[in-house]
């Protein structure tokens, strides 16, 4: 018989803090930890309930099993997914297949993040995604445009216009979360977040929160474990969750009417 589970978490408390561990990743609805690399649903639940509301259009232009489809149509916002993988978008469309009542609606799109030509300017009222960390985990053996094939170098590159695209696509004075680990090349770490980080800065984000996410259910820990103790280095146990907004107008992020009022009144006083 088939067991019917929660629609939704149990004891749900929005996190406070900069600080996130979900220790228990979180199995209600279709989540399951089947994709590699997949994140927790806690992160976007979070995220589309801090930063968006019902009825917003929603991005993820890095699908992958579809973690953030999944929740966004649980909390009633409409949702774009993009992936290179025809495997990715099949799995999407297997978890998103079910009735809930009020659910957001689902829209997947094969495309590359890096060109989101079909989406038209200022659309977008936040984007919730979860790029590779370079080759970390490479998630196809030989697609052309997935940037899980590439060296951290040509990586960091083509994320210069994943972040344009971002930017182009979302709404002024709107919000953009990127979930993005470090990683290690000959016992030296790659602080892979902080780079990205400034690439989005470069192209006009300002940092609205830098979030610690600890990493739990790491398949290969007991064996990074031993080889950390042989050549002498740290384990990386968190992730960087970036939450970015686009300027609302040409330098402002968001002044109250009431600003707008004292603004006004210093440059006459000023003047
Ligand atoms: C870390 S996974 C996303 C996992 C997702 N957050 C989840 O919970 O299932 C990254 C995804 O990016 C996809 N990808 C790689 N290059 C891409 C590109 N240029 N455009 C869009 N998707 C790409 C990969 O196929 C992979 O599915």
């Amino acid at each position: 018989m088939k067991i019917m589970r929660s629609w939704q978490p149990n004891n749900f408390k929005l996190e406070t803090g900069t600080v996130w561990r979900f220790p228990e990743r979180g199995s209600w609805a279709t989540h399951t930890s089947k994709y590699r690399g997949n994140f927790s649903p806690y992160v976007p639940r979070n995220l589309i309930l801090r930063y968006s509301k019902k009825g917003d259009m929603i991005l993820d232009q890095f699908v992958g099993g579809g973690t953030t489809l999944i929740e966004s149509k649980l909390l009633g916002r409409n949702i774009i997914g993009v992936d290179v993988n025809t495997q990715a978008l099949c799995s999407c469309k297997s978890s998103t297949n079910f009735e809930y009542d009020n659910s957001g609606k689902v829209y997947l799109r094969k495309g590359d993040a890096r060109n989101l030509d079909f989406i038209p300017d200022e659309k977008i009222d936040f984007i919730c995604t979860h790029p590779p960390y370079a080759d970390a985990i490479k998630y196809s053996k030989d697609i052309v445009e997935d940037i899980s094939l590439l060296d951290y170098e040509s990586f960091l590159k083509e994320m210069e216009k994943v972040a344009k695209e971002s930017y182009r696509v979302l709404k002024k004075g709107k919000y953009c979360a990127i979930l993005m680990g470090d990683i290690r090349k000959n016992g030296n770490v790659i602080p892979l977040g902080f780079e990205v980080m400034n690439i989005f800065k470069n192209v006009g984000f300002i940092n609205k929160e830098i979030i610690i996410k600890e990493q739990y259910n790491c398949k290969s820990t007991d064996y990074w474990i031993k080889k950390s103790f042989e050549r002498n280095f740290l384990l990386l146990e968190h992730e960087y969750l970036f939450v970015f907004r686009k300027w609302l107008k040409n330098g402002i992020v968001c002044k109250s009417w009431v600003n707008l009022f004292f603004s006004f009144f210093q440059s006459i006083i000023v003047l």
